[in-house]
């Protein structure tokens, strides 16, 4: 008997989040594991070179959906979705992360009934919820499951309330996303600590990672360059912030070199400000589209330290002790913060922060409980608990 599952990809960071689960999977006889990827990123620099890179194979699903306002890109991606779950009859269906594929996914399978979708009844014993006695619909797991930034300003966070409220299982990264999730009154049963998967894709690519010369083929020096990745809505949309912050990039600049490979909103709305030519004339201000992520985590473990409003940035940098500034008024994952590698920036204080981390040596150690290559794993045996009856 097997457990068919989707692997629900979409963007960006959700690929080092769904590889190692995949490799993982694929070596259980009782899973049958199926990628299915939303197209919600779909350039070849923002999608394909990830699956490359971490070893994954063609997506077994394609929904095609692109991009769109967040209720056309949600709703695109429930409707392609559903005709996919009701064609497919998933067993299980594991979300990753906080893009509103996460949640749109979650909410088209939390809404199918597979008894009653007419044409295609499942007979008995057959594939498709059956082995999860209590469903008529596929189980749904979020991996990452308990962040909160409190913001609900940010698209990220309604994906998350909504995913975590609808999820069977929530495997979540650290001990303040249990909190939350009970202090949101989700059963414990539902809760299990499992880590932080980003780190599984780290480790599964260490050695190939350190291989690289990235920073040595841009002229860089190991620990004398600044890693920046920018791509929020609030910073990067806003026209008033823009201009500043980029003079404030090319500033820093002057005291220390600065990588700065462009997401394509952020290079959409530079370009719409022409902003570009300023930030291409800057001397030591390397400028470049999206980077492939083992090229990408090259940079990261040679910076010095990293500039950065992303999520994933936060966390990879805490692991390997490096000081990160991240731009933003509130972070979901404050234990980057209590480690001490993190700081919280407003726009004013970037500078400063910067002159600080450049004047003292910084390296810490940042043991994570969890944080340690073998999340994948611990979410196997969490799958294989869930459906032990039938296995
Ligand atoms: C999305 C996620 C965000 C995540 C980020 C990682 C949501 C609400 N946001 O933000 O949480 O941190 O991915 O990158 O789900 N575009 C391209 N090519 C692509 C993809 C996008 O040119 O392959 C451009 C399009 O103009 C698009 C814009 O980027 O409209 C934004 O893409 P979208 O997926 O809507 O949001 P991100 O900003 O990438």
């Amino acid at each position: 008997m097997t457990i068919k599952i989707h692997l629900i990809s979409a963007a960006r960071p959700n690929f080092m989040k769904i590889a190692p689960l995949y490799h993982a999977l694929m070596k259980e006889p009782w899973a049958e594991p199926l990628i299915v990827h939303t197209g919600q990123h779909y350039d070849l620099n923002m999608s394909d070179v990830f699956f490359q890179d971490l070893g994954l194979p063609k997506p077994d699903l394609h929904l095609g959906v692109g991009s769109g306002t967040h209720a056309e890109q949600s709703g695109q991606v429930m409707i392609a979705y559903e005709k996919v779950l009701l064609e497919s009859r998933p067993d299980l269906v594991i979300v990753v992360g906080d893009v509103n594929s996460t949640m749109a996914c979650t909410i088209a399978a939390v809404k199918i009934s597979y008894k009653s979708a007419g044409s295609k009844s499942t007979p008995e014993g057959q594939k498709g919820a059956l082995k999860s006695p209590d469903l008529d619909r596929p189980c749904i797991a979020h991996l990452e499951a308990g962040l909160r930034s409190f913001d609900g300003t940010m698209p990220e966070e309604i994906n998350r309330l909504v995913t975590d409220t609808l999820a069977d299982i929530l495997w979540t990264p650290s001990p303040d996303a249990d909190d939350n999730l009970m202090l949101e009154g989700i059963a414990r049963q539902k809760i299990k600590r499992v880590g932080n998967i980003m780190i599984d894709s780290l480790e599964m690519l260490r050695s190939t990672i350190e291989k690289q010369t990235a920073c040595s083929e841009m002229g860089l020096n190991p620990g004398g360059y600044g890693l920046v990745t920018l791509h929020r809505p609030s910073n990067v949309d806003d026209p008033r912030i823009m201009p500043t912050l980029c003079h404030t990039l090319i500033r820093i600049s002057q005291r220390i070199p600065l990588v700065f490979p462009v997401h394509p909103r952020t290079r959409k709305n530079m370009e719409a400000l022409d902003l570009m030519p300023l930030l291409e004339k800057a001397d030591n201000l390397l400028i470049s589209g999206p980077i492939n992520y083992i090229r990408f985590m090259n940079l990261i473990f040679n910076c010095r330290f990293a500039l950065t409003d992303s999520g994933g940035l936060q966390e990879e940098t805490t692991y390997l002790g490096i000081p990160c500034l991240t731009l933003r008024p509130n972070t979901e994952r404050p234990i980057t913060i209590q480690k001490g590698t993190n700081r919280l920036c407003v726009l004013d204080d970037f500078e400063k922060h910067v002159d600080k981390l450049l004047a003292k040596k910084s390296s810490h150690d940042c043991k994570i409980d969890l944080w340690d290559g073998r999340t994948a794993g611990r979410v196997v045996e969490s799958i294989k608990t869930y459906f032990h009856l039938a296995l």
